[in-house]
């Protein structure tokens, strides 16, 4: 059973919607090429900055998932005008820093990103505002950016027990800090930074190791550059950010189902068009070479994100060690990382990640249970697990735990198992991958379709690589 197809992200039309289970059967090779939707860090960040500019920004292949219309939305709601001439674009009339109280609580959604870099934007607002989200956000830990913000003269009252959401902020006057981030976190960074775009003096921020730098980079793309000195990063208060056009590149997040899902299977190839390769989000690469996979970087044009092409080629994977700094620039493909390692040979240990116990679910606990329930050998560490790969794979009936992430790798090992994978509650997938089962169905069609041959154009990619290299 071999399968080739091209999907486009930007040509497809309204995704399907989800029912109630979602259903994955086996399938062979793949042999594809595909491109992703817009990455979501990225979009968070492009609506949210275009809308404090000043002037007009455009905003090409923005994501149109849930966690991002949420954004949009609240950012409308405080009185940014934008127009949406079709799904992903945004052309967005900033309002030069000053937004406008609303009404009603403001819906960050399933959101971590939203909620905390909008409590940095709000701390120096002249308005009271007040942030709710769904029943995973209201469990997320909101004390790691309310405890710096008043360090910086933000009023930050965690509403939900143990500094849980929702979250009433009252604008107020800030002044710089230098803080020394205990956890390598993007949005504690970020919440910071944008913070101290309104603050009196310099606030700098020091990661304990690189996390993704969008903020860094998409600020110096709205014209408010931040000082990079090694892992502290400084803004100065009262720059003012400029509307500038954007795109979006594609998902590389999105694209790690895809990866590794060809990747673990000898004989399947897929070149991977227009994604974000920016290193501070694709330790996967080097994870999966580590493993004995096979995958070529072909880094292209991109103004302030890195964008190129990945090929990837199947091979027979081996387990392998994560631990240390790679963790925050691979932290949301872990879950399909487990899958990876529940596919190689031999022991893969997962450390340094207890972070994931605090993500849209506690994905260490959800994906060993999950595992578990597909005959895979895997435990628990408090900061991690160890999965003992091989095994054969059998269908299971999994829950996605409400997390997008979950869900989409439990449907990538149902690829690999026997018999039919049912994933119950597969809905919050439209939180980050929309067309997730679409490209599901085409890439891995059940063998009844008439699908197009590789092009030789990957046909010519595939055959110069001269082995792994990135
Ligand atoms: C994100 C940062 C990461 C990541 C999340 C998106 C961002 O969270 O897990 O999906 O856009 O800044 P942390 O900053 O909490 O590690």
């Amino acid at each position: 059973m071999a399968s080739s197809a091209q999907l486009s992200a930007s040509s497809q039309a309204e995704p399907t919607p989800l029912g109630d289970v979602l259903e994955v059967s086996p399938a062979g090779r793949i042999l594809a090429e595909i491109t992703l939707p817009g990455d979501k860090s990225i979009s968070h960040r492009a609506v949210l900055f275009a809308a404090l500019a000043r002037g007009e920004s455009k905003i090409t292949n923005f994501l149109p998932g849930e966690d991002t219309m949420a954004s949009l939305h609240a950012m409308q709601a405080m009185g940014v005008r934008v127009r949406q001439p079709d799904a992903t674009t945004l052309l967005v009339e900033g309002v030069g820093g000053k937004l406008q109280p609303t009404a009603e609580p403001i819906d960050c959604g399933n959101s971590g990103t939203l909620m905390r870099l909008l409590a940095g934007v709000l701390a120096g607002q002249d308005f009271t505002a007040r942030l709710v989200g769904d029943s995973s956000l209201q469990s997320r830990p909101m004390g790691r950016i309310a405890e710096p913000l008043a360090r910086m003269g933000a009023r930050i009252e965690c509403e939900g027990e143990g500094q849980r959401p929702p979250l009433r902020i009252q604008g107020s006057s800030l002044k710089g800090i230098t803080y020394e981030m205990p956890v390598a976190s993007a949005q504690l960074k970020s919440a910071i930074l944008l913070a101290g775009l309104q603050a009196k003096g310099t606030t700098t921020v020091v990661q304990p190791a690189a996390c993704r730098d969008h903020t860094e980079r998409l600020l110096a793309h709205f014209h408010s550059p931040c000082r990079v000195d090694g892992n502290a990063i400084s803004v100065q208060g009262g720059q003012k950010l400029h509307g500038e056009d954007l795109v979006v590149p594609g998902d590389f997040s999105s694209a790690a189902f895809w990866i590794v899902a060809t990747a673990a299977r000898p004989g399947s190839e897929l070149k991977v068009s227009n994604v974000g390769l920016n290193p501070t989000r694709t330790a996967l690469l080097s994870v999966l070479m580590r493993m004995g996979g096979h995958v070529r970087e072909l880094l292209g044009e991109g103004r302030s994100e890195p964008v190129g092409t990945l090929i990837v080629r199947g091979r027979k994977l081996h387990g392998t060690r994560i631990a240390g700094a790679e963790i925050p620039n691979l932290i949301d493909e872990l879950p399909i990382v487990a899958v990876a390692a529940a596919l190689a040979h031999g022991e893969t240990v997962i450390a340094d990640a207890q972070e994931l116990r605090v993500k849209e679910t506690d994905r260490i606990a959800a994906m060993v249970a999950c595992l578990r329930a597909f005959n895979v050998d895997a435990r628990e560490t408090d900061d991690g697990m160890v999965i003992m790969g091989g095994r054969p794979i059998k269908a299971a009936k999994v829950k996605s735990y409400g997390d997008h992430r979950i869900a989409m790798a439990c449907a990538v090992l149902g690829l690999f198992a026997r018999g039919t994978t049912r994933i119950v509650n597969p809905q919050c997938i439209h939180t980050s991958y929309p067309g997730f089962v679409d490209d599901l169905h085409d890439l891995v069609p059940s063998g009844s379709r008439t699908v197009r041959k590789l092009s030789k154009a990957v046909k010519s990619l595939i055959r110069r690589g001269p082995g792994n290299g990135a």
